[in-house]
C-alpha cells in the first residue's frame, strides 16, 4: 500500500464539496490504491454543518481514508498539505457575472495563499475553483513567494467538459471521439472554446459543422453555461463542478490523455501577457503540465484571445492591493 497523501478542501461543507469529498475519498481523484487524509476547512459558522459531512464521510467507511480533519483553522487544514482544492467561495446568484464576486471572495485567497506558504508541502498542487477561480488563483500564488506560481492552477476542466459534450452531440459522436478541444483565457462569459484544433473521430471539426452554429451557438452556449444551470437549478452547477475538479487533479497527477485546459501562469506562451492565470492547452505527465507550443492562430482566434486576456488584466488590476 501507498504512505497517504494530504488533501486538504476548503468549503468543505458547500454544495460542491458535498459531491468533492465523497468521490476522492472513494478514490476518483488518485486512484483506489492511494489512500488519503482529508483535510476540510470551513468557515466557524459552517463547522456544525461540517462535521455532519464528517459524519457522512465516516458512515461511507471508504477503505481509502485514513484520517479526516474538521477545522476552521486554515493553518492545520494546509499542514503538509499534497493536493489542495480551493473551493470555500461565495457563488453568484441570477444576474451576477462572476467578477462581482472578485471583491467577496479576493481576501479570502490572500490569506489561504499565505497559509500555503506557510504550511503545505513543498510539492503542493493548488486547484482554485472558487471564482472569480483565474484571478483567486493569482491572488493566492502571489501570497505563496516561497512556492512556485506554476503550483497555482485555476479549474477550466467544467468548460473544457462543456465542451466536448456540446460538440459530440451535435455531430451525433461520443464525447471518447472528441480529441484536441481547447478552452483559452478566463473562466467567465469572455472564455474562448476553440475548435480549430479539435477532431472528432479523426475528421476536423470544423468540417463537421457550420461555421454559423461555432461562432452564434456553440461558443455562447459554452459561455453561458454557468448562468443557465443557475437559472434552471437556483444554485450554481455543483456536482458537475466537482467532477471536473476531479479530472483536473487526476489528469495533473497521473497524466492526461490528450490535451486538456488548464488555467495556469502565463509566461507569454501565444503572446499572453505574463502574469495572469490563463487557460492553456496542456498535456500532463509525470505530476507535471505542458504547454502545447507551435499551434496556428488564426485572426478570428487571435481576437478572442485577446478579449479574455483583456479581461483578465482588468481583473488583476483591481486587485493589485492583494498580490503583495
Ligand atoms: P457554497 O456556498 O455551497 O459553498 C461554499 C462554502 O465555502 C460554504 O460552506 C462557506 O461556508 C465556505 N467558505 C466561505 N468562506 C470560506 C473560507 N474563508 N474558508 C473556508 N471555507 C469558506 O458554494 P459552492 O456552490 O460549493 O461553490 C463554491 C465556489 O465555487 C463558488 O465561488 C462558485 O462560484 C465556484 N464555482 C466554480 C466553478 C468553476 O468552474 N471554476 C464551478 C462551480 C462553482
Ligand atoms: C459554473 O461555471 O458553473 C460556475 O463557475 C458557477 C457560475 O457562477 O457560473
Amino acid at each position: 500500500m501507498k504512505d497517504p497523501v494530504r488533501i486538504t478542501i476548503t468549503g468543505a461543507a458547500g454544495q460542491i464539496s458535498y459531491s468533492l469529498a465523497f468521490r476522492i475519498a472513494s478514490g476518483d481523484m488518485l486512484g483506489k490504491d492511494q489512500p488519503v487524509i482529508l483535510q476540510l476547512l470551513e468557515i466557524p459558522p459552517a463547522m456544525d454543518a461540517l462535521n455532519g459531512v464528517v459524519m457522512e464521510l465516516n458512515d461511507c467507511a471508504f477503505p481509502l481514508v485514513q484520517d479526516i480533519v474538521a477545522t476552521d483553522d486554515a493553518n492545520v487544514a494546509f499542514k503538509d498539505s499534497d493536493y489542495a482544492l480551493l473551493v470555500g467561495a461565495r457563488p453568484r446568484g441570477p444576474g451576477m457575472e462572476r467578477k462581482d464576486l472578485l471583491e467577496a471572495n479576493a481576501a479570502i485567497f490572500s490569506v489561504q495563499g499565505k497559509a500555503l506558504n506557510d504550511n503545505a508541502s513543498r510539492n503542493v498542487k493548488v486547484l482554485v475553483v472558487g471564482n472569480p477561480a483565474n484571478t483567486n488563483a493569482l491572488i493566492a500564488s502571489c501570497n505563496a513567494p516561497e512556492l512556485d506560481q506554476g503550483q497555482f492552477t485555476a479549474m477550466m476542466r467544467l468548460d473544457h467538459n462543456r465542451s466536448l459534450t456540446q460538440l459530440a452531440q451535435k455531430v451525433g459522436k461520443h464525447v471518447t471521439d472528441v480529441e484536441s478541444m481547447i478552452v483559452w483565457g478566463n473562466h467567465s462569459a469572455t472564455q474562448y472554446p476553440d475548435l480549430a484544433h479539435c477532431k472528432v473521430g479523426g475528421k476536423p471539426a470544423l468540417e463537421l459543422i457550420e461555421r454559423e452554429w461555432y461562432e452564434n451557438d456553440f461558443i455562447p452556449t459554452v459561455q453561458q453555461r454557468g448562468a443557465a444551470i443557475i437559472k434552471a437549478r437556483g444554485a450554481s452547477s455543483a456536482a458537475s463542478a466537482a467532477s471536473a475538479a476531479i479530472d483536473h487533479m487526476r489528469d495533473w497527477a497521473l497524466g492526461s490523455d490528450g490535451i486538456v485546459s488548464m488555467g495556469i501562469p502565463s509566461e507569454g506562451s501565444y503572446g499572453i501577457e505574463p502574469g495572469i492565470i490563463y487557460s492553456y492547452p496542456v498535456i500532463c505527465k509525470n505530476g507535471h503540465y505542458e504547454i502545447v507550443q507551435g499551434l496556428e492562430v488564426d485572426d478570428f482566434s487571435r481576437g478572442r484571445m485577446k478579449a479574455t486576456e483583456d479581461e483578465l488584466r482588468e481583473e488583476r488590476a483591481a486587485v493589485e492591493h492583494l498580490l503583495g
